[in-house]
């Protein structure tokens, strides 16, 4: 085996899925999963398509590309950006918008291929990341009624990115509410309200979620069992799908403070602290800051600390682990969302997907 390597569980991702979807259908949500951790990696997304998934959801156009000949509908949940119109048109059924000029070229370039392209209209509910207040949507909605080329499916909103703020029966009321009005006016029926993502499911599980919310675009909260933004897990599910593995390269007792003449800045800019603790006993790993986020890492092995990294090594104190460390062994780490993000997006890091 070669280091690091980040351990994909297959039938455990499958599992979770595969509740996250009965429960939203129980309260009658369509699930579009959210698949971008994944990347691009076609076969892990296939086995969920043949298990019953049948929307997949991804942020770069990229990605969908590598899934192009798998059965199932494909939104984009980035705002497409002017330069990638031809393939969000070629590979994607639909896509989040709010910018009329967008639309336009969605519009003109599905005329051009011989298609209708999907659009979900995104509301701004507060979170302050995409979406059109009410007035500007109702123009949008105007605008993309209008043009041939265009299908609005639906509307949608986004919680818990960028503004921290949390899906509520007030907002998606605000939300339905938006939606009604567009049907008034315009005498039309809109098929699908977006309320969120992975934060609205504990809503959707205590039986709260409004009616008319139809559909959710969940990622984390079903591939990982996690939602970071509530610092939380949901209880059913499995946590640990993605373990990352790394190889010890040097394992030798050293100070815990530097000697010598200093700068003032590590080799990433950052200004040190260390603390006297004495003589320790650390590994260094082949893994570093290049490859993976301090931060959004947990070593198995609870009595390891992470002292730091550079670029390429990470450093572990292990001196008061119960296991006797030598050069060559294997220390495994789980890790949160940022984390699989990174490591799933690695060309450093091997993928290894344990099926049993
Ligand atoms: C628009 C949009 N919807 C849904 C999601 C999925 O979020 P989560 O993984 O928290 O369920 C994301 C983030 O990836 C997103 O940007």
């Amino acid at each position: 085996m070669i280091y690091p390597v980040v351990e994909i569980k297959l039938n455990q991702i499958i599992d979770n899925v595969l509740k996250v979807k009965k429960n939203c259908e129980e309260n009658g949500v369509k699930l579009t999963l959210v698949t971008k951790v994944l990347v691009d990696h076609e076969e892990i997304v296939r086995p969920l398509v043949e298990n019953g998934i049948d929307c997949i959801c991804e942020s770069r156009i990229r990605n969908l590309i590598s899934y192009k000949d798998i059965p199932a509908e494909k939104w984009v949940i980035r705002e497409p950006a002017l330069c990638e119109i031809e393939d969000i048109v070629r590979y994607s059924d639909l896509s989040l918008n709010s910018e009329r000029v967008t639309i336009q070229a969605l519009n003109d370039e599905a005329a051009r291929q011989g298609k209708v392209h999907q659009i979900l209209l995104m509301y701004e509910a507060g979170d302050l990341r995409e979406g059109a207040g009410f007035e500007e949507l109702r123009e949008l909605y105007a605008f993309a009624l209008s043009l041939p080329n265009i299908k609005v499916r639906g509307i949608g909103t986004n919680y818990s990115c960028y503004g921290c703020t949390i899906p509520t029966v007030a907002s998606l009321n605000e939300l339905i509410g938006v939606a009604e009005k567009l049907e008034k006016e315009f005498g039309t029926k809109i098929e699908l309200i977006s309320g969120g993502n992975s934060t609205t499911y504990p809503l959707m599980r205590e039986g709260k979620l409004p009616e008319r919310i139809n559909t959710l675009r969940i990622g984390e909260g079903a591939l990982m069992g996690t939602m970071v933004s509530y610092g939380d897990a949901i209880g059913e599910l499995y946590h640990d799908n993605f373990i990352l593995k790394a190889q010890i390269v040097e394992l030798k007792t050293k100070p815990s403070v530097p000697w010598g003449e200093f700068t003032n800045f590590d080799s990433f800019g950052t200004v040190p602290h260390f603390e006297d603790k004495g003589l320790r006993t650390r590994a260094l790993l082949n893994v570093g800051k290049q490859d993976v986020i301090l931060d959004a890492l947990t070593p198995l092995d609870d009595k390891l600390v992470i002292m730091g990294a550079s670029s390429d090594y990470m450093l572990i104190d292990v001196t008061d682990s119960d296991t006797d460390y030598k050069v060559g062994d294997v220390i495994s780490f789980s890790l949160n969302y940022a984390g699989v993000l990174g490591v799933m997006n690695s060309a450093c890091i091997g993928k290894e997907i344990i099926r049993g």
